[in-house]
């Protein structure tokens, strides 16, 4: 039986110095030291072996198994480290690779277009104002000379809420209330930028949902020219020095005179394309001087103060600087739109 454990012993060693595979050292080990492998079955049988051959036995097949088991822990050890070498070189990782960048967000394009105009109205004095976007009726029509029933209603398609009276603002406008009521009977120079709400049926150039910048001066002595140069320092900064401006009589409840204001077309500089509809201009503004109403709903006397005010659509302005031809773009969360900003 001896005989037969130094033929295992030596068998074993031979077969696994040939090994190079995880599966080929698993059956090995199975073969050889497992619970049912050949060394430990042999093992087991010492009892069958005379009393006085006992103990040389049991001490030598001892020792065989612990040589094995060492055998086949730096076998395995040896194949991880061959199979780690061999994916290192066919180049399973590479760790000269540089990293996978971590995706970064950036800013919407309306906001970028908001930063913009804010820097340019703040270099002039305005500062932001924001009011309310949940508005009553009051403020947003009534307040802002736009009583119910009255015509010019028709311009804002408005979302109502379940409570009467309580809207979702159509325009920015009702915050020249707000920031009068605040300020008064002291001087204005505020922007008041924020989310406007329109139930409107919405296409390529419609949103329920979008920006707007309203602008509002009060004070003693303002006049229409201030307004005129006001507004065309802005335009200037906005789309280039050398853009004409000009201003359009038109019609706004809460203004009188009412203007609106067109730029050279930044696109074809003023020859007409398709963005400008031919025309040569691109529509950027409503304008006016404050109603005297308006500015008595604020707190202020029309007999000794005056102001003007205005409105524009970063989205459309955006949009015109760059091109786009959908301002559903701006809120259908895309990537693949956003990211080109
Ligand atoms: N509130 C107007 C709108 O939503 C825009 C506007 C026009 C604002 C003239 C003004 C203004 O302050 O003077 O269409």
């Amino acid at each position: 039986m001896l005989q037969q454990l130094e033929d295992l012993y030596k068998n074993a060693l031979d077969e696994i110095g040939a090994i190079t595979e995880k599966e080929a050292l698993q059956a090995w080990e199975t073969k050889y030291i497992g619970r049912k492998g050949k060394v430990t079955l042999l093992v087991r049988a010492v009892g069958q072996l005379p009393r006085e051959e006992r103990a040389e036995f049991g001490k030598r097949a001892n020792a065989v198994k612990d040589e094995l088991t060492a055998a086949y822990t730096r076998r395995e050890e040896l194949i991880r480290q061959r199979e780690l070498a061999k994916s290192l070189e066919e180049g399973e990782i590479d760790v000269t690779l540089p990293g996978r960048p971590i995706p970064v967000g950036g800013l919407h394009p309306a906001n970028q277009t908001l930063r913009e105009i804010y820097a340019i109205w703040a270099d002039m004095g305005f500062q932001v104002f924001r009011t309310r976007e949940v508005e009553d009726d009051e403020t947003n029509f009534e307040l802002l000379n736009i009583p119910q029933h009255h015509p010019a209603r028709d311009l804002w398609d408005t979302f109502h809420t379940t409570t009467p009276g309580v809207i979702l603002r159509t325009h920015t406008s009702p915050g020249q209330i707000h920031a009068m009521r605040h300020f008064a009977p002291g001087p204005i120079r505020v922007i008041l930028p924020g989310m406007c709400f329109r139930y409107e049926q919405i296409s390529a150039r419609k949103e329920i949902q979008f920006n707007q910048v309203e602008g509002l001066a009060v004070g003693t002595h303002i006049r229409l020219s201030d307004l005129k140069g006001t507004i065309t320092a802005f335009a200037h900064r906005m789309f280039g020095a050398d853009r004409k401006v000009r201003f359009r009589g038109s019609y706004f409840p809460f203004t009188e005179p009412s203007l609106e204001v067109d730029v050279e077309c930044i696109l074809c500089n003023g020859k007409g394309c398709s963005v400008c509809k031919g025309t040569g201009w691109l529509e950027i503004a409503g304008c006016g001087m404050v109603h005297p109403t308006v500015l008595r709903n604020g707190g202020y006397d029309p007999a000794t103060h005056s102001g003007f005010a205005f409105g524009m659509g970063p989205e459309r302005i955006t949009m015109l600087k760059h091109g786009i031809t959908d301002i559903r773009y701006f809120w259908g969360n895309d990537l693949r739109f956003l990211e080109q900003f």
